[in-house]
């Protein structure tokens, strides 16, 4: 009994390291290193507090790493990378000469790993540059009673385990995706290197439509937005996977199903706001364009929704998108904030993806609210049904941004910076009786930026932008970049 109660208070204060040996002694031991990191680390952060950046998080840190860049909670011996992911992407032998456009968009044969898991055989090509197809295994005797959804539930919520029993080697994290889900993989890693994959971590998001998490789950990690598992909960996933899916025959998908596995072995689960299910219709653009302050993992549902560019089809206004991201994946739709002080305009850049000016001076708390340019999951159901704030499109004819999309980007090497270049979107503007400047005399945006590769090793912060002095008649010209001391968004 005594074992047992000291085991308890034990556990409460052991690292996770520590956790697994079990002889007293060893136990002891720990205790003292423990004890003494402890004592060493607080003399050393009493020594140095001046010039240390970092909080006292974790124990170990100081005995694995001090590289100020370094995650903070891996205690890895080298940093996550694409060798160590593998893909599970869900994908139906339908729809599959379409949809691989998608995956074509960010997988790159070379340096990744991956498995699309199909319901029966398509035609494939060599040199597509997509990864090896193949069929899943047959579920048709597990059973499945729910009336609205599909048998491929069934499957799909398999694929975890199935790719797992490929025995790959060295891997550290499964992720998951649809056939119609975009990776943005520089930004997933920045992710999983947070973690430490030697432990059960089941990461990913919610959706959108507060009525999508009541009815599945505020726990479930939505699949199309992509969720990651480690490697050691994959393992024992697989062990109880199948006896588990049979338990929940009424449920609808196959990440209801994974949740419910998730929740008998008790493994919450990890919220990444990155990784987006965009569980709506309509017009992404008030969210891309307002988007949290944490890296954008993912994209879902791009056939549903309008194409993120104008006139462009879906997989080119994605492409599109993919050009910023090699340039500097860190800020991609990352939002900055600031104020044209003579004309009285807000203007709020979406790095590599828009810029919008509005009239008159909106305060940073509204413009980092998506505005509603999109519609709910369930048509019927207005804002009030959202998981999050957005702000209504306003109705006063002023109050109508200008957006501008963007066009292009280079990289001068001697400033060591960006240039990205955003067209005015020529649509019909109200007629705006407010005396002041028109934003219709600019026609073209110019941002520099220098890239921020350990934008995310710091505490999450947007960016600060400036409207600098331009020359060139119809050119406005920001610079976006790292706030200096004492900046604010504010005029
Ligand atoms: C920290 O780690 C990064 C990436 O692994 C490396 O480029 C950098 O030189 C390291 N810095 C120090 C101070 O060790
Ligand atoms: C739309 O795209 C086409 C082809 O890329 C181009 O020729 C045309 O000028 C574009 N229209 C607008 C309004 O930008
Ligand atoms: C880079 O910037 C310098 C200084 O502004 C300029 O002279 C040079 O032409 C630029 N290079 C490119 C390739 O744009």
């Amino acid at each position: 009994m005594k074992d047992s109660s000291e085991k308890l208070i034990w556990d409460q204060k052991s690292t996770p390291q520590a956790r697994t040996s079990s002889s007293p002694k060893l136990m002891v031991w720990t205790i003292l290193f423990v004890s003494l990191t402890y004592v060493l680390y607080t003399f050393k952060l009493v020594t140095t507090s001046t010039t240390c950046t970092h909080g006292p998080f974790s124990i170990n840190r100081i005995s694995s790493s001090n590289n100020a860049t370094s995650p903070l909670i891996s205690s890895s011996p080298s940093p996550t990378d694409l060798r160590h992911v593998v893909f599970g992407i869900a994908a139906s032998s339908k729809l599959w000469e379409h949809r691989k456009n998608y995956i074509k968009l960010w997988y790159k044969p070379k340096l990744m790993r991956g498995v699309v898991w199909l319901d029966d055989r398509v035609k494939t090509h060599r040199k597509e540059g997509l990864p090896p197809v193949k069929i899943s295994t047959d579920t048709s005797n597990f059973p499945y009673t729910n009336k609205l959804g599909h048998r491929s539930a069934l499957r799909i919520s398999r694929i975890v385990t199935e790719t797992l029993r490929l025995g790959l080697k060295d891997v550290r994290w499964f992720v998951m995706g649809d056939d119609d889900t975009v990776f943005v993989t520089e930004n997933l890693l920045r992710i999983l290197r947070k973690y430490d994959h030697n432990q059960y971590y089941y990461i990913g998001s919610l959706s959108e439509s507060h009525l999508q998490n009541i009815f599945f789950s505020y726990g479930m990690a939505y699949g199309g937005g992509g969720f990651a598992i480690s490697y050691p909960l994959a393992k024992a996933l697989q062990k109880m996977q199948d006896r588990c899916i049979k338990r929940y025959p009424g449920l609808y998908g196959s990440d209801d199903r994974m949740q419910a596995c998730m929740a008998e072995l008790g493994v919450p689960l990890t919220k990444e706001i990155g990784f987006h299910q965009y569980d709506v219709y309509g017009n992404l653009f008030g969210l891309l364009a307002a988007h949290p302050v944490t890296p954008l993992v993912s994209l879902h549902h791009l056939d549903v929704v309008e194409p993120i560019f104008p006139n462009a089809t879906r997989v080119e206004a994605l492409k599109r998108l993919t050009i910023p991201m090699k340039l500097d994946s860190s800020a991609l739709i990352q939002q900055s904030i600031c104020y044209d002080k003579k004309s009285r305009w807000t203007v709020s850049v979406s790095w590599g993806f828009a810029v919008q000016i509005f009239r008159g001076l909106f305060s940073a708390r509204e413009m980092e609210m998506p505005s509603r340019t999109f519609l709910n999951w369930y048509r019927r159901a207005d804002y009030t049904a959202y998981a999050f704030n957005t702000r209504p499109v306003s109705r006063n004819p002023c109050q109508k941004p200008f957006v501008f999309y963007f066009s292009n980007a280079k990289f001068n090497s001697t400033q060591q910076q960006t240039l990205t270049q955003y067209k005015r979107h020529r649509v019909p503007h109200p007629e705006c009786r407010w005396r002041m400047p028109d934003p219709s005399a600019i026609e073209n945006i110019i941002v520099y930026k220098k890239p921020d590769p350990h934008l995310w090793d710091r505490a999450p912060r947007r960016n600060c932008c400036r409207v600098i002095k331009s020359n060139q008649q119809g050119t406005m010209v920001i610079d976006v970049g790292v706030c200096k001391s004492g900046e604010v968004a504010e005029i």
